[in-house]
């Protein structure tokens, strides 16, 4: 019996219309383009209009995903989404995605595991595909940061972006797709990135809406001081574990938080710039949203048979990497 590996086999990805420039932040916070585009690499990033949720661009990209591979979102399994922005605390994204896209025959869930909901997605969607459950499992990760970012507080309003991609999983015998996955997370980083209040620890109440206590807050020098070994370390790991040199990685498909993060990690894989994939200047840090993104832009690229490693590290603490090898 040969073994079942999960391939991706189709993919899509969508961003808003609406740009945010740096030079617009620049006249709503105390910031500059210089500023933002040193430290952090981000020139514009995409804001949905009033009205357009995370289960609307999910929907986009089950669309996108069908009419690439053929098939009617009938036969999709399940749908797994990766946010920390759905539309609603419940029902699920995934819940509304399916009806939004005709997706009648799937059952869904959101997954939380903020700026690594999809790797953590991807690694969970795998194993249905593995065990021989499924055939068609749809992994999307998307967030809408505009609805919980405070757009007065200079510190995160000019990283966050809104936007989602997402794959098609299914079997592959030739060992193509998801070779392995190494997920880790912490708990120690719960005071650096969250959203504080609004949840079952501290329920929304005047006061705490008052005190902005709502929107993302980050502490991004110490969030910075872990994202960048850890993200760089996991990576090297996943290479390690699976005898990979340099010259053997196609692509490395970073979160994009920050180009200096992204630029620790492929030196750290000793990889160059030219087979990292980086879209941060024009889309920010769309927390579940950049690793699809990436892939999405550059699928055109990608050649059957190359090693590609995900990278991710996100709040919590959340980390991890995946090498899969690709399926077309
Ligand atoms: O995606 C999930 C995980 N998130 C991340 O991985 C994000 C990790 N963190 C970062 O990317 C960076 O820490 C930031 C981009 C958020 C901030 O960059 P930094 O180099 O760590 O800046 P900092 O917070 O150390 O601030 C340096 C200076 C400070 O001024 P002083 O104290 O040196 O006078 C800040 O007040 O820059 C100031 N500053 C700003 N200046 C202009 C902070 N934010 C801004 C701003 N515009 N937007």
């Amino acid at each position: 019996m040969t073994t079942v590996t999960a391939a991706i086999t189709a993919l899509h990805g969508y961003v808003p219309e609406k740009v945010l420039s740096n030079a617009e932040l620049e006249k709503m916070v105390d910031t500059t383009d210089e500023w933002i585009t040193t430290r952090t690499g981000i020139k514009e990033r995409r804001i949905v209009s009033k009205g357009q949720a995370a289960s609307d661009i999910g929907a986009e990209v089950v669309r996108g995903i069908c009419e690439k591979r053929g098939i009617s979102p009938e036969e999709i399994d399940l749908i797994i989404v990766g946010t920390v922005t759905a539309d609603h605390r419940f029902p699920s994204a995934g819940n509304m995605i399916c009806a939004k896209s005709g997706a009648k025959n799937a059952w869904a869930f959101d997954l939380s595991a903020a700026c690594s909901g999809f790797l953590y997605a991807l690694t969970t969607g795998t194993q249905f595909i593995e065990s021989g459950r499924y055939k068609k499992v749809v992994v999307i990760g998307v967030d809408i940061m505009s609805s919980i970012i405070d757009y007065t507080d200079r510190a995160t309003c000019i990283i966050f972006g809104d936007g989602g991609g997402g794959v098609l999983l299914e079997p592959n015998h030739e060992g193509y797709g998801v070779k392995d996955s190494i997920m880790r997370n912490d708990g120690s980083g719960v005071d650096y990135l969250l959203q504080e209040v609004g949840g079952s620890a501290e329920p929304l109440t005047e006061d705490n809406i008052g005190d902005r206590r709502h929107f993302v807050f980050q502490d991004g020098k110490t969030v910075f001081k872990h994202a960048v070994t850890k993200m760089a370390d996991v990576s090297a790991e996943i290479m390690e574990k699976n005898n990979l040199e340099s010259d053997d990685v196609a692509w490395l498909v970073p979160h994009q938080a920050n180009l200096r993060i992204i630029d620790a990690t492929a030196n750290r894989m000793g990889l160059t710039r030219d087979k990292v994939m980086i879209n941060i200047e024009k889309f920010g840090n769309t927390t579940s949203g950049t690793i699809p993104l990436c892939l999405w832009e550059w699928e055109s690229q990608l050649k059957k048979g190359d090693n590609v490693v995900l990278a991710a590290f996100g709040g919590g603490f959340t980390w991890g990497a995946i090498y899969l090898k690709w399926a077309y």
